[in-house]
């Protein structure tokens, strides 16, 4: 392993952490109000935020006992490349908020575990240095970026060469997320970023200046929305790059169709963790006609909720390639640095072969026969 400097924030495992729910107990306890708002809250009523959670529950699993499981295993392919498991860790912004090694632990814990790691345009680590410290790790996931359109597309290309030149191997084009959702937790705690944390890859582009709006106008549609990307503009990214393209925050079945007209290499099925839009489904819920409509033409990946290793295989029951993991890989963080993260991510691994041993799945191929129809399937 590759070391990274010392830091006085935690970064030994606390006694009694066996399950992600008690990581997250305990990042609460040693976050501020503020930043766990940010961290953990949603949109508006956060009712998708809970949904989430809750539907990956209540889908029951059926077990078939007695199978030959000798030789088993979980490995996956996406993109062309074997995965040693189908758990990736999603974008997320800011990590330095959580602990001081920052997206350099999350890198490190996720290619030390084999999990993919999806590395946010928000992050507050250079892109370079974490490109740098783990592509050469043997066993490690594969190293994606995640890409904000931002208005000054010259910007944007430069953003998208940098990526590359650093080694990134695609490039995940968040399209959920066109403006930020109405953040009442955060706003209730006056979330605001301290000053040593930025968004450093984002250093040199310009700040908007605000169109003068006159009183009837609207500050989203007339100002804000109208460098907003569409569908030319996935055309317009395909040109400016050899990397592979997955889209994220495809939550229709139409949209998960056009991705696949638009050459999108996949799509990962996703609410944004129900951080945008409030009331959408659950994405367990959503999973199942997206995967119909894409008809295994290329991979769906899905996130938002998953907890447990019994929700990953329902994930992979249901159409899914891999799913990623995010706030619990925060808790990880904020608990014990890099530690806290391989904690969370070999939990989630080994509670997810438990699961298939449980039900007789010998690979993840098993999984669709694991899960119940949902007409029998409610627990409640
Ligand atoms: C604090 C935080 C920051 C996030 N930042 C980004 C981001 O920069 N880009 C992005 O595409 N998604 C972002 N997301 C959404 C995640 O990638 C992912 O869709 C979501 O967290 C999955 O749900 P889960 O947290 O329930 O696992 C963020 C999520 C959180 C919690």
């Amino acid at each position: 392993m590759k070391r990274i400097e010392p830091s006085s924030a935690p970064h030994s495992l606390p006694d009694g952490l066996v399950s992600l729910a008690d990581h997250e107990r305990h990042a609460q306890g040693l976050l501020s109000e503020a930043v766990w708002a940010y961290f953990n809250g949603g949109a508006a009523h956060e009712i998708t935020l809970r949904a989430n959670t809750q539907a990956w529950q209540d889908r029951a699993l059926r077990s078939r006992v007695l199978q030959p499981l000798a030789g088993g295993h979980t490995r996956t392919t996406l993109l062309g490349r074997t995965l040693a498991h189908p758990i990736l860790v999603a974008p997320m912004a800011y990590q330095c908020l959580a602990h001081p090694h920052g997206e350099l632990a999350t890198a490190l814990a996720a290619s030390a575990l084999g999990a993919g790691m999806v590395l946010s345009t928000q992050a507050s680590t250079p892109l370079e240095d974490v490109a740098r410290l783990v592509l050469g790790e043997p066993e490690r996931g594969p190293l994606w970026f995640q890409l904000y359109l931002q208005a000054d597309r010259g910007f944007t290309r430069e953003l998208v060469q940098r990526a590359e030149a650093a080694g990134y191997e695609a490039l995940v084009l968040t399209v959920d997320a066109p403006v930020q959702g109405v953040r009442d937790r955060e706003r209730r705690h006056a979330f605001k970023l301290p000053a040593h944390i930025s968004a450093v890859n984002l250093q040199g582009l310009r700040e908007r200046t605000p169109c003068p709006l006159r009183p009837s106008q609207s500050a989203l549609f007339d100002d804000l929305l109208r460098h907003a990307p569409t569908w030319d503009d996935v055309d317009w990214l395909r040109q400016q790059t050899q990397l592979p393209i997955v889209l994220k925050g495809i939550s229709h079945p139409d949209d998960a169709r056009q991705a696949l007209t638009c050459g999108a290499a996949g799509v990962i099925v996703s609410n944004h963790g129900g951080r945008t839009l409030d009331t959408l489904p659950a994405t367990a819920r959503l999973l199942p006609a997206i995967s119909q409509a894409v008809g295994g033409a290329m991979p769906l990946l899905v996130d938002g909720g998953l907890r447990r290793g019994t929700d990953v295989l329902k994930a992979i029951a249901l159409g899914a390639t891999a799913v990623l993991v995010g706030r619990p890989v925060l808790h990880g963080l904020t608990n014990a640095g890099a530690v806290g993260v391989a904690h969370v991510l070999r939990l989630l691994r080994d509670e997810l072969e438990m699961a298939m041993a449980l039900t007789g799945c010998r690979t993840l191929a098993d999984a669709p026969r694991a899960i119940e129809p949902l007409s029998y399937g409610a627990l409640v």
